[in-house]
């Protein structure tokens, strides 16, 4: 079983694959796995259940800071529990995911999360941390750090095999763009995804699959992690 101190943040847009390739990553290194945006998603439902206003950028930061948060960081169990509510499939609804950008950028909100994201990942030790702002923010210290980004095409036909998957009928495209892209605008606020910062590897999915795709960001962990 692997073991010693490992930290890898992985960032990239919807869609671009970041979650499933982080969980296999995590699963190959005997590590833990660290879903960032299922914790922003968490407070969006606990606004939603306790009636926050979500323009109430002060109420939704008591909501945050009174939020119980319990959050699974084995990659073969996703588990997320907000108070007594096990809410780990309702926090992907299209209510909650409707909304989550809103929450998300509320700034003292955010740094409140990133204390709890920074202390998960310490207490871990050895972890895969994935979300919008791991590789500039919250873990810029990270072993290895990768942005991993997809055309925007791809990541809608991505998009609409899981929403098809998910057994959503009569999604047509241009509502998936006018979704994904919104979304992609909402969330562009707190990071941009154009290019990597510096010393973060790039890796596009674009013309890869799975396998592919996490063969390529080991390798970039590899090279990176290799000198640290
Ligand atoms: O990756 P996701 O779709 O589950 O993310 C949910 C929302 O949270 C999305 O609007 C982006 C936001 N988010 C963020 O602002 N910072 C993170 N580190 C992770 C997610």
């Amino acid at each position: 079983r692997a073991s010693g101190r490992l930290v890898i943040a992985i960032d990239g847009p919807s869609g671009s694959g970041k979650s499933s390739v982080a969980k296999e990553l995590a699963r190959r290194l005997g590590a833990g796995y660290l879903d960032t945006g299922a914790m922003y998603r968490a407070l969006a439902w606990h606004c939603v259940h306790e009636g926050v206003d979500l323009d109430d950028a002060d109420a939704v930061h008591a909501a945050a800071a009174s939020m119980v948060l319990s959050l699974s960081t084995d990659p073969d169990l996703e588990r997320v529990v907000v108070g007594e509510h096990e809410v780990t499939d309702a926090i992907r609804t299209p209510a909650v995911t409707g909304v989550v950008s809103a929450v998300a950028a509320v700034i003292p909100v955010r740094e409140l999360l990133r204390e709890r994201q920074r202390r998960e990942i310490d207490e871990a030790g050895r972890i895969v941390a994935e979300g919008r702002d791991i590789t500039t923010v919250v873990a810029p210290d990270a072993d290895a750090r990768v942005l991993l980004t997809a055309s925007e095409e791809v990541r809608m036909a991505r998009r609409s095999g899981q929403l098809t998957a998910a057994g959503a009928t009569g999604v047509d495209a241009a509502t998936l763009t006018a979704q994904v892209g919104g979304r992609d605008r909402a969330d562009a606020a707190v990071s941009r995804f154009e290019a990597p910062a510096e010393g973060v590897a790039l890796v596009d999915s674009s013309e890869l699959d799975f396998e592919q795709t996490v063969q390529a960001v080991m390798a970039a962990v590899n090279e990176q992690a290799v000198d640290s």
